[in-house]
Order: structure tokens, then C-alpha cells, then sequence
């Protein structure tokens, strides 16, 4: 998948960053190691004259001579006489080295495969977590927890369908944060319904809240922001920006769209929920979707083929009770 230029600069700087730092760490620490043992600072600065001689020589006359062997013997004597003294001291001698996030590219972004630079992995995960925190700037999740929810003030009263809203939350509840805990990148999508004022929004930011400390990307977007965006973006022919935003819907380990049916409803955002709900069921990835609409208004709105798939793979919590707004 292609990123924006934007999001691929992003990505560049602070990947040069990241190895910028590793190096002045590994400086660090051998500075400090110096001053604690000068004699570690004599060998080093020999090895590293030994280095460029040896590169001046190869260059001059070849492998060849016998110059270039001496040199070798030297610097392997050198080398063992530094390890000595490390391990003397209880020492690994990999605290000389940089320690690089990416071990595989040390930092740099690119490794050399079949005799070709390629994009290292880490580099294609830091631009998938750059888009996807651009989408999700606005993420109002402090709040909302599983800690923060209460539960005494649904009624224990059957309401007129019927339903004992204490009963009907305490069940949804208990689901979300099993579903929470369980999380995985594979797990079942959800359907949140129910009157406004209920918890839908706050019970997905509470699992979006646990999902992210397990250390997993969350998207959570409300349906009229994300439709407007895309349509913008669509007919302003910002197509790159557009990737962008669909790349990240797509791959992020959670996606949550909220509001579902508040948005200024047209063919061109019927068409792109379809297509982002579809995407993320033929890749097994879930998505949680929470809205006021019932399951007429759903399928009135968006299609039966929609809803039927919806109804196939997610799990329905249908939220019961009064509104907390209002009490
Ligand atoms: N059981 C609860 N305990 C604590 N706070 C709650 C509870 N239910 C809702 N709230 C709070 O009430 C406000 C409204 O709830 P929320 O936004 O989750 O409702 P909603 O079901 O998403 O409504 P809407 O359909 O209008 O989006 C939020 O500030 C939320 O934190
Ligand atoms: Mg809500
Ligand atoms: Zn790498």
C-alpha cells in the first residue's frame, strides 16, 4: 500500500531521529566507559587509525601487500585485548555498539535485498501509525473508561419491551470488557444500537482505551467526520490524501465508526462504508459500529446487502435504559 509524500517525510524524519538518538546514546556510554577505563579510548582511537589505513592501502595497492596483513594482526590484537578488559569488568561488548530500534536496518529505513534497496518493514509500520494517528487526532478517550461506567443508574424495571435495563447493561458490560481483555486482531466485529444517551459511545472508547495499551492501533471516527473527509478528499481529487485515509481504515487493528447514520447519507458515502465494511471482513479484521438507527432505519438507509452482512459477522449489543444526559 502507498503512502502520501507527506506521511512518507514524516515517517523519514523520524526514523532519522530514532537513529540519531541510538547513536548519541552509544557515544554516551562509551564516553562514559572511557573515563572510566583510558585505556578502552587508546585502543579505540589505534583501531580506528588502523581502519583508514587499511582502507588507504587497499585503495592504493591492492590487497596484496603484506602491509595490510600487519595491520590486521595488529587490530585483531587489539580487538582481543579490548575484550579482556571487558569482560574482566563484567562487560558485554555490545555496549560499544549502537543499539538500534531495527536491528535488521539499524534505523536507516532501507536494507539491501537480491541486490536491490528495499523499504525495510519498520519503515512501512511508522508510515501505517503516522496515517493512522492523523485520523485519529481527536481520539476523546480520558473519560471514557470501564471504570468510569456506571451501571446503578439503569432501572431495574421492565421497560415497555419488556427488558430490565440493569439486567440488559450489566450483560453488555461484562461483554465489552471481556471483549476488551480477549482483544485480538481477529476478533468478532460489534453492532452497538440503542437511544441515544445510553453509553455506545463510551463503552467503545473504553475498549479503545484497553485496545491501545496492549499496544494495537485504534481509529475511532464518528460517521459524518469521516464521510465528509473522504468525499472531500474524493472530489477534491486529493487522491494521495485520500489513500492515506483509507489505508489506515483499513489496516488498523480496531476501527471504530460512531454515529453510524447521522451523516449527510449520499451514494458516495453509502458506497465507501459498504466498501471499508467489506474490506475489513474479507481481511478479518474488526470493526465496531455503534448507531441510534434500528434495523428497518438501517436498511432503509443503507441497503439489506449491507445490513445482512453486518448482521452475519458481528455480535448485536442493543443498549437499553434512559438517557444519561438528561438525568
Ligand atoms: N453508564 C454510564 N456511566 C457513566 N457515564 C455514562 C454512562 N452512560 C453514559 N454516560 C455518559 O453520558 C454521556 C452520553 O453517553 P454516550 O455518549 O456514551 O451515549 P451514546 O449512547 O453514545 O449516545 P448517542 O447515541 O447520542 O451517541 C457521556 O458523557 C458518557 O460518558
Ligand atoms: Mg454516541
Ligand atoms: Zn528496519
Amino acid at each position: 500500500m502507498a503512502y502520501s509524500r507527506e506521511v512518507f517525510n514524516i515517517a523519514k524524519d523520524r526514523l532519522s531521529e530514532r537513529r540519531q538518538q541510538a547513536l548519541r546514546n552509544a557515544d554516551y556510554k562509551r564516553e562514559t566507559l572511557f573515563a572510566e577505563i583510558p585505556r578502552l579510548r587508546e585502543i579505540n582511537n589505534e583501531l580506528l587509525s588502523i581502519g583508514a589505513a587499511i582502507a588507504k592501502a587497499i585503495v592504493k595497492d591492492g590487497f596484496e601487500r603484506d602491509g595490510i596483513r600487519e595491520l590486521s594482526e595488529r587490530s585483531l590484537i587489539l580487538q582481543n585485548e579490548q575484550d579482556t578488559i571487558l569482560t574482566a569488568k563484567g562487560i558485554d561488548k555490545s555496549v560499544l555498539e549502537p543499539k538500534f530500534k531495527c536491528p535488521v536496518c539499524q534505523d536507516t529505513g532501507y536494507i539491501e535485498l537480491d541486490n536491490r534497496t528495499v523499504i525495510c518493514d519498520c519503515f512501512n509500520k511508522l508510515m501505517a501509525d503516522i496515517a493512522c494517528e492523523r485520523l485519529s487526532d481527536s481520539l476523546p478517550i480520558k473519560n471514557s473508561t470501564f471504570e468510569s461506567f456506571k451501571l446503578d443508574f439503569y432501572s431495574s424495571v421492565k421497560d415497555s419491551n419488556g427488558i430490565v435495563p440493569l439486567d440488559r447493561m450489566s450483560n453488555i458490560y461484562n461483554y465489552c470488557v471481556d471483549y476488551a481483555d480477549n482483544f485480538s486482531v481477529h476478533s468478532r466485529s460489534l453492532l452497538m444500537r440503542g437511544a441515544t444517551g445510553l453509553g455506545k459511545t463510551h463503552l467503545s472508547l473504553a475498549i479503545a482505551n484497553e485496545v491501545i495499551k496492549k499496544g494495537m492501533s485504534v481509529i475511532y471516527v464518528s460517521a459524518p467526520e469521516i464521510f465528509s473527509k473522504l468525499e472531500r478528499e474524493h472530489f477534491s481529487h486529493q487522491y494521495d490524501t485520500q489513500d492515506d485515509t483509507f489505508n489506515s481504515l483499513l489496516k488498523c487493528d480496531l476501527l471504530i465508526i460512531d454515529d453510524l447514520g447521522t451523516e449527510f447519507v449520499t451514494q458516495f458515502s453509502v458506497s465507501c462504508l459498504y466498501n471499508l465494511f467489506n474490506s475489513r471482513l474479507l481481511a478479518d479484521k474488526p470493526v465496531i459500529i455503534s448507531t441510534n438507527l434500528s434495523l428497518t432505519e438501517l436498511v432503509n438507509t443503507y441497503s439489506q446487502r449491507f445490513v445482512s452482512r453486518v448482521l452475519g459477522s458481528c455480535d448485536c449489543l442493543i443498549f437499553a435504559g434512559e438517557d444519561y444526559r438528561t438525568r
